[in-house]
């Protein structure tokens, strides 16, 4: 028989190991940067999360079923910022790439033209939507229907819960750039969508 300290380690959300290792995007996206990111404020999501879980109904379901039902909860609304933050980080690391930036995967190519009329017009509402996000949020480009589309989230918002498919994400909290780059977002946005962006990774998550 399990005793509860297993039953409980089985089923607690767990920091994903990183795709790269942490220094692998500098100077983009420096080594610190990485430590404090994912060290610090990815991992305090997943143990918040865990520590608010422990005990409810929630306890045991995956990120997207917690987010999906937390979702619009005034009461819940702990659960769901650091349910949602801890799957939105998983994927902006995905979203990254120290082999990023170039053209995207012919097939995510084709849909980029067919939405935005080019790649450098879809680059450019990505950057125009993470730098006017105001405040802590993220920019996204999603699959909505048959059109992508660029969209950025508040805080800890999703476009899963909106009914979209993420493709990509770039985290704009200032804990995402200001060690390497201060107040200038632009710059960040600008060297992550030049460099980093993962376009291989936005075509595996078309639907
Ligand atoms: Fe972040």
């Amino acid at each position: 028989m399990m005793s509860n300290a297993t039953v409980h380690k089985v089923t607690a959300h767990v920091l994903p190991v990183l795709p790269y290792a942490e220094a692998a995007l500098d100077p983009v996206i420096s080594a610190r940067t990485m430590g404090f990111h994912y060290g610090k404020h990815h991992k305090g999501y997943v143990d918040n999360l865990n520590k608010l879980v422990e005990g409810t109904a929630y306890a045991g379901q995956t990120l997207e079923t917690v987010i999906g039902e937390t979702a619009g909860l005034a009461d819940k609304t702990a659960i769901f910022n650091n349910a949602s933050q801890a799957w939105n980080h998983t994927f902006f690391w995905k979203s990254l790439s120290p082999r990023g930036g170039g053209e995207p995967p012919d097939a995510l190519k084709t849909k980029i033209e067919a939405s935005f009329g080019s790649l450098d017009a879809c680059k450019k509402e990505l950057a125009a939507a993470a730098t006017t996000q105001f405040g802590s949020g993220w920019a996204w480009l999603v699959q909505d229907g048959d059109k992508l589309k660029v969209v950025k989230t508040g805080n800890a918002d999703s476009p899963l819960t909106k009914g979209q498919k993420p493709l990509l994400t770039i985290d704009v909290w200032e804990h995402a750039y200001y060690l390497d780059y201060q107040n200038r977002r632009a710059d960040y946005v600008a060297a992550v969508l030049d460099k980093l962006i993962n376009w291989s990774f936005a075509a595996e998550n078309l639907g």
